[in-house]
């Protein structure tokens, strides 16, 4: 485990100690019970409701319907970048900062199937890790542009942003609610 991993457990040990009431099927009550126990009632429940397994699905199904979702936009976005190196700038920093942000959301998926994979062993805790880093990915590239003042951060790239970090953290608000 390398050090900024170690972190972010160290940052989920809070959540240890609290777990909210576990509903055990998806139903569309139950849904709306868990959504609202999320940070984004209304993107958990237009989410779930975009995929008719959730109906089915127990928590722990519910929150794998969500990480498919935010694989599918990590992924999105990564290719989204990379077919911007091809067409636009021939300017090299902006073509490193595009480059380094296309990596990050490759990370970022590479984590939630990671995630995916704890979810499926019941490690509760290392799929929170693993969910917890795809979150931070796109921040990470957002601070690449930071570094550059000159540089501005495209409204397409916020817009991507926020959306793979609101889905990350549904996702957060559904793992804690499974028994670690
Ligand atoms: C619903 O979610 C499951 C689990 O992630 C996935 O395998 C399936 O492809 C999804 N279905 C749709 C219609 O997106
Ligand atoms: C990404 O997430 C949003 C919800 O925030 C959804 O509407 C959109 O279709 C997703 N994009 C992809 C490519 O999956």
């Amino acid at each position: 485990m390398d050090s900024f991993t170690f972190f972010i457990l160290l940052l989920s040990i809070a959540h240890f100690s609290s777990h909210p009431t576990l509903y055990v099927s998806g139903d569309a009550t139950s849904i709306r019970n868990i959504c609202k126990q999320t940070n984004y009632n209304d993107l958990c429940i237009s989410s779930l409701k975009s995929n008719s397994s959730s109906l089915k699905a127990d928590t722990k199904g519910l929150a794998v319907i969500i990480i498919g979702i935010a694989i599918a936009n990590a992924t999105d976005t990564s290719s989204f970048l990379s077919s911007q190196l091809l067409s636009s700038t021939s300017d090299s920093v902006v073509k490193k900062v595009v480059k380094d942000c296309a990596d990050k959301y490759s990370y970022a998926t590479i984590a939630l199937q990671a995630s995916l994979q704890e979810l499926d062993l019941k490690s509760f805790e290392y799929a929170y890790v693993q969910v917890t880093a795809a979150k931070d990915y796109p921040n990470a590239c957002h601070n690449g542009y930071k570094k550059f003042p000159g540089l501005a951060y495209p409204i397409e790239l916020a817009r991507r942003e926020e959306q793979l970090e609101h889905m990350c953290d549904v996702a957060l608000g559904i793992i804690n609610l499974l028994s670690w």
